[in-house]
């Protein structure tokens, strides 16, 4: 009788054969994707912390027994988990963007403006203009995908770029078809749009996830979204969401010439609409029709059953669309008109100071919480001395409390006959409330600031905190209280200990994952999550450093500008010195003021901060650096014969105004520069060039006409 066969998983890893230890990994690789699955993507993990470290640690030592037998899909090989198959993230074919923003009608006409500006046949103030308005509805936006009539794909807006797959849950909305109606459709079509929920469906759902048990939302729009981004369509189906569309990303054929007829189109294709919508005509400097549709709409807002915070106005003409284009992630042929902010009374608890990572000191109250506009707001920023000193905001005011949007609330004023008796002004710090350092406030400026830079441990965390935030490195799972915790424990105290945190780990102090509060698993985790951001763009890198002035849309531009990290660090390094040609090169970048190249040179001029550079991207000797900085993309412009070359434009031109002409070469991948130096490559000169083209004509740089500048963006 043949013996019962041992199941190779109860063979200790030195009895092992080779077949077996094979089997064994095979097996191995199988069970720990499984437990990694259930616990990072469905949040239902079947076995304890214990028992899976156990997995791991059996897979590492059969490998190191046999190391030639190692899977390419070894655990040991992986970082981290998969992203979340719910979650997958999808690249927008087009990206999603934002919209700038008006408060006032005569933000309004100063946008009306600067399209005529942009536009040679609008120049005359009397030439009319249609705009398509609509209501801006308080939702998510979501993009949804059509490919032959049918839903493929539903993704979120995510960054703008790339969003989170959520189609399954789309296909539970009834507001979104899966098939496309009526017939003409394009056969490849992005429908975008606003998934929101009504008024009271949020009241109602609150009361439900009360009655559960379950966590309350803070207002419809996060009800939505969070309803949106559930794991399981179930409970998507389950929650009461709706879709309107406002527009559309891809498309294989246009769909009309104007905003309001495509917005027809989509109607007969089953979608619902942002409603009411108006067509309204504006021509001269006066814009009343737009105040009649910006009045009627906030006098309908509160029976409308859903929340809007404002109206969109929209170029009607697609045409002019087109070439008015993009400006740092929002079009110029859109603007949203927002409502006023809601306001509410409340009181002053509290007055603290909160130190930001440049130093800058904030004041901030805490209030006696208050729900305004279904948000229950705790702070409000005080912005600086002199605004309290102005409002004499002491602490037990009541003061008037405003909301905006995502913006911080603020206090709009004190209601000096509820003012307590025994209340005084506030005292302003002198010292830092985090270093004890002296603080400082120079003459002429509003703001006060730290001094002591990354001694201060508030601005060292701050800095930390922005270094991983999402726009930067976006490491998950090192949140302010483990940043401050490990700064307080000396483990992390500047970008570069992240990276090397998992080395170190059980040198200095014990194993993270004996810490009180975390495990095996949440260590392991955490590691993945930093060696996964190993590997960043440039204009995120520029980005994290925290520089001064130095946000997003300035990061990006520097990336497109210096494309590496070497030639930005060179260059800017070279451009410490007051004559060189590098500094003649930042100051003439289109978007760079001489503030912001202040705080760039200031930045590099620091031996702390050169330092960080260089010990995130110097080789270790595993011959990888800390951190790999891949060059800016290029994009499709890189094609283009104008990608990465200076211009700089002279005199008028004829065919399209200087603005036009400016985002056009930007578009293609030019840098347009305001004056000329030994780095232009090519001057464009129309009528009235002076200074400009003598000097270029002087520095033997290239002088070039209108049509042939034409030719070379593609025109002509
Ligand atoms: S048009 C080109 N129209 O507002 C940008 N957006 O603050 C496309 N939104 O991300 C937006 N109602 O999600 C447009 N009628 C409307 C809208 C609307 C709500 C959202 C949209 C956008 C955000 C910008």
């Amino acid at each position: 009788m043949p013996r019962p066969r041992t199941p190779s998983d109860e063979i200790p890893v030195e009895a092992l054969s080779e077949a077996q230890a094979r089997r064994e990994l095979a097996r191995l690789a199988r069970l720990i994707a499984r437990h990694d699955r259930l616990y990072h993507a469905e949040d239902r993990p079947e076995i304890s912390d214990a028992a899976y470290d156990a997995l791991r640690r059996r897979n590492e030592a059969i490998e190191k027994r046999f190391p030639h037998l190692t899977r390419a899909d070894s655990p040991s090989r992986a970082v981290g988990a998969p992203p979340s198959p719910a979650f997958r993230k999808v690249r927008h074919a087009l990206p999603m963007l934002s919209l700038q923003n008006a408060m006032t009608l005569e933000d309004v006409r100063e946008w009306l403006e600067s399209v005529r500006q942009f536009l040679r046949e609008l120049q005359d103030p009397r030439t009319p203009i249609d705009l398509a308005c609509e209501p801006k509805i308080d939702g998510v936006s979501c993009s949804l995908r059509y490919e032959a009539g049918r839903l493929v794909q539903a993704a979120t807006r995510g960054d703008g770029q790339e969003g989170e797959e959520v189609t399954a849950n789309a296909r539970t909305i009834a507001d979104i078809p899966q098939r496309l109606a009526g017939a003409g459709w394009p056969a490849l079509l992005e429908v975008r749009g606003e998934v929101f929920m009504t008024d009271e469906d949020f009241l109602r759902l609150n009361e439900q996830q009360e009655r559960a048990g379950g966590k309350r939302f803070a207002n419809p729009r996060n009800a939505a979204a969070g309803s949106l981004r559930q794991l399981d369509p179930a409970v998507t189906a389950g929650r009461p969401l709706h879709f309107a569309a406002h527009g559309w990303g891809e498309l294989s054929a246009p769909l009309a010439a104007t905003q309001s007829e495509a917005m027809q189109r989509l109607r007969g294709f089953g979608f619902r609409l942002c409603e009411p919508a108006a067509r309204v005509r504006v021509a001269g400097p006066e814009a009343e029709a737009l105040r009649a549709y910006y009045e009627r709409l906030e006098a309908e807002r509160s029976r409308l059953g859903f929340t809007i915070d404002g109206i969109v106005l929209k170029i009607d003409r697609l045409e002019w669309q087109a070439r008015l284009g993009v400006v740092s992630r929002s079009p110029r042929w859109a603007i949203a008109w927002k409502f006023p902010p809601e306001r509410g009374v409340t009181v002053v608890e509290e007055i603290l100071c909160q130190v930001g990572r440049t130093g800058k000191i904030t004041p901030v109250a805490r209030l006696a919480p208050i729900g305004i506009g279904g948000v229950l707001v705790r702070r409000a920023t005080l912005h600086n001395a002199d605004e309290i000193a102005r409002k004499d905001i002491r602490v037990g005011d009541a003061v008037v409390v405003q909301r905006a949007g995502d913006v911080i609330p603020q206090v709009v004023a004190v209601l000096p006959e509820r003012r307590p008796p025994e209340s005084r002004p506030f005292v302003f710090p002198e010292r830092c409330p985090a270093c004890g350092s002296r603080l400082v406030r120079q003459e002429g400026e509003a703001d006060t600031y730290c001094p002591a830079g990354l001694v201060c441990p508030a601005q060292a965390v701050e800095r930390l905190k922005h270094f991983v935030s999402r726009g930067a490195f976006d490491i998950k799972g090192l949140g302010e209280k483990h940043l401050t915790l490990f700064y307080a424990k000396g483990l992390i105290r500047t970008p570069p200990d992240i990276f090397t945190l998992e080395e170190r780990d059980g040198s200095e102090l014990a194993p993270l994952s004996t810490w009180e509060g975390w495990g095996e698993k949440s260590a392991q985790n955490l590691f993945a999550a930093i060696r996964r951001a190993r590997e960043i763009p440039l204009e995120r890198f520029i980005y994290a450093l925290g520089i001064r002035q130095v946000g997003e849309a300035t990061a990006r531009l520097l990336a497109r500008r210096y494309r590496t990290l070497e030639r930005w660090r060179q260059s800017l390094t070279a451009a410490l010195a007051p004559e060189s040609e590098e500094r003649a090169e930042l100051l003439a970048l289109d978007g760079i003021g001489p503030s912001v190249a202040a705080d760039l040179l200031g930045f590099f001029a620091a031996e702390a901060n050169r330092e960080v550079l260089e010990a995130l991207t110097r080789p270790r000797p595993d011959g990888r650096p800390l951190v790999t900085v891949r060059p800016a993309s290029e994009g499709p412009a890189a094609a283009s014969r104008l990608a990465g070359k200076t211009v700089v434009f002279t005199g008028t031109l004829q065919s399209m105004t200087r603005s036009e002409a400016k985002a056009r070469a930007e578009a293609l991948g030019a840098n347009v520069a305001g004056s000329v130096s030994r780095k232009t490559d090519f001057v464009v000169a129309g009528p009235g060039a002076g200074a400009k083209e003598k000097k270029a004509r002087e520095l033997g740089i290239r002088v070039i006409g209108e049509e042939e500048w034409l030719k070379l963006s593609g025109e002509g």
